[in-house]
């Protein structure tokens, strides 16, 4: 990491940045819509930035003792530098002094990236959610990951 991440709560002013961004990391990715649905819904949103950039975003859903982590990238020239662990973990902390016990999620199996970060923090799985995602050719599962908060 070359420079230290800085969070701060998303606002509308990101929007544009965060939708530019997740349009550049995913072959369905969330709209602009989507995004400011979540700010409007009260969902937890962190931008992470490194100097004047935009480096990455995180949207969590809490419900009752449980954080769900709706969307999270980190930009591919920043990929593989620690700042996804670094906004992994600030979310962690921000969900469990919300008083979350644990943290869900959903990944496509597909994404090895993904999973292999999600395992490197101690999720796992506990279940498949069929024909979640749509994909080129139709659908592909979800893999339900879990990481209790103590
Ligand atoms: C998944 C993602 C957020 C990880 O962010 P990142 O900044 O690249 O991750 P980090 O550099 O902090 O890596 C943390 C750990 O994840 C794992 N990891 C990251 N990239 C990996 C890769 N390409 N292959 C295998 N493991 C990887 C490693 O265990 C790594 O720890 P290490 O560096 O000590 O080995 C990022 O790749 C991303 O935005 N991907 C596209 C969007 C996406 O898939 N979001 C998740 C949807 S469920």
């Amino acid at each position: 990491m070359s420079l230290p991440p800085v969070f701060s709560a998303l606002t509308e002013d990101d929007l544009d940045a965060v939708t530019a961004l997740e349009a550049s990391l995913q072959a369905f990715p969330w709209s602009l819509g989507n995004f400011a649905d979540s700010l409007t819904a009260g969902h937890t949103m962190l931008v992470c930035r490194a100097g004047a950039d935009t480096v990455g975003f995180s949207v969590v859903m809490a419900v009752l003792d449980e954080a769900h982590l709706l969307n999270v990238g980190i930009d591919r020239g920043h990929q593989g530098r620690g700042y996804g662990a670094a906004l992994l973990r600030r979310v962690m902390d921000d969900a469990r002094a919300a008083g979350a016990r644990r943290l869900l999620l959903e990944v496509r199996p597909s994404n090895r990236q993904a999973v292999e970060f999600y395992l490197r923090f101690g999720f796992t799985q506990i279940g498949v959610r069929r024909g979640y995602y749509p994909t080129a050719a139709g659908r592909e599962d979800a893999l339900v990951f879990d990481k209790e908060l103590p």
